[in-house]
């Protein structure tokens, strides 16, 4: 059953520390992002069906891990996955590892490609929560982030989701492009408000290395401004905040009872078990992640092989600081511990205690100020020199 609790609740976010998830990732794109630098592959989707048997023969070989509390499948665009795909993976997971009676799970989708009909048979293999990457509703800045989708889709794939009865519906948005204006900005919140998500995430257009996005920046085209874009957050937050959206972590916004259970895990260090391209996982200590070439990933698997390219362990100390560096991005904010105590006594905690940007509430360390967010988990990452 989906509570009605608050998204920012303490409850919430503490509990997600002990729950298990998994993350499968689908790498295929009808056509690439030029911002974005996710483990993606835009020109072979005719080689799905081989990668789905790969990523349940990795799935199959995994050590088990305990039932899920959530599944997220996210790319790449895995709502190019065919009717019939969701299935096996879920039935590869439960059979591994279990899944609770009334897990969340997610799957990412590009407005365009979805249709009444997908969406019910998602919904009949299992989705409980759908991610539309809508990331704008002004036709200037949906051309300008290359993307393949118009307005109308965005609407019409909402509605179609709400109609076909998907319990938990959310919207992915960028702002901050240069293209955008402060007014069409606060339209495509207006616009996103008004299709009812039940959860909507808005990041900042970030400029990854590698991509084409930073090369036309380097060569010369207009970059995202930070000034603007912090003033676009506020916007966002005050625009989702009075249509009844709470804002529970830095990015994300959501009505009572449908906060992301994985990414909460996520961000309160919990284990996920992580399979597929580029993959990252987090298990008995250990991080962990797969080769992030397609060709690699497939022989890898047929090969009987692992896919895992690389892996530090995460324990003790490190840990409790790593544990601090995520949670500080959530509202609920970090409970005690020894990374929290350790942190409000350093010089940098106390120089940012001093200024108001952190605070201690019920025990709780705060960020108050979350555009400052990165900032502290900077100074958080200082503690890693001291020995505990
Ligand atoms: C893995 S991507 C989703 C992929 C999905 N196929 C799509 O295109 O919407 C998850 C989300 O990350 C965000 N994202 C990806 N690259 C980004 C970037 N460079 N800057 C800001 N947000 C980004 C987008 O909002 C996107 O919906």
């Amino acid at each position: 059953m989906r509570t009605t609790e608050a998204p920012d609740s303490p409850a919430v976010f503490d509990r997600a520390a002990d729950r298990k998830s998994a993350y499968v990732h689908i790498p295929f794109c009808a056509r690439v992002c030029p911002y974005c630098d996710f483990a993606v592959v835009g020109d072979r989707t005719d080689e799905m069906d081989r990668y789905v048997q790969a990523v349940v023969g990795e799935i199959g070989r995994d050590e088990p891990l305990a039932p899920l509390d959530a599944v997220f499948v996210g790319g790449g665009t895995p709502s190019l996955l065919p009717v019939g795909a969701l299935a096996r993976i879920l039935a590869a997971l439960a059979e591994r590892h279990g899944i609770v009676d009334d897990p969340e799970i997610t799957m990412e989708a590009n407005p365009e490609d979805w249709t009444v009909s997908r969406g019910a048979g998602y919904l009949e293999e299992g989705l409980t929560r759908v991610s539309f990457g809508v990331q704008s509703t002004d036709p200037r800045v949906l051309l300008a982030l290359g993307r393949r989708h118009g307005p109308r889709e965005v609407g019409v794939a909402v509605a179609s989701a709400r109609r076909a009865g998907v319990p938990s519906v959310s919207v992915d948005l960028i702002f901050g492009h240069p293209v955008e204006t402060e007014a069409s900005w606060r339209r495509t919140l207006d616009e996103v408000v008004e299709l009812e998500p039940d959860h909507v995430s808005t990041y900042a257009l970030t400029v990854e290395r590698g991509t084409p996005l930073s090369r036309w920046v380097a060569e010369g085209s207009p970059a995202p401004d930070p000034d603007v874009q912090a003033a676009r957050w506020e916007q966002a937050v005050e625009i989702l905040g009075r249509a009844g959206y709470i804002r529970y972590e830095v990015s994300n916004h959501a009505r009572p009872g449908h906060h992301c259970r994985y990414n909460l895990g996520a961000w309160a260090g919990a284990e996920y078990a992580a399979y597929g391209l580029g993959a990252h996982g987090h298990r008995d200590g250990i991080r962990f992640r797969n080769v992030r070439s397609l060709d690699a990933y497939l022989d890898r698997i047929e090969a009987g092989e692992s896919p895992r390219q690389g892996s530090e362990e995460v324990r003790g100390w490190e840990a409790e600081v790593e544990r601090l560096f995520t949670g500080i991005r959530v509202a609920a904010g970090v409970n005690g511990g020894r990374a929290v105590e350790a942190f409000l006594d350093s010089e940098d905690g106390r120089r940012l205690a001093g200024l108001g940007v952190i605070g201690l509430v019920e025990g709780r360390l705060v960020v108050r100020q979350p555009l400052f967010t990165d900032a502290v988990a900077r100074d958080v990452l200082g503690l890693l020199e001291m020995s505990s």
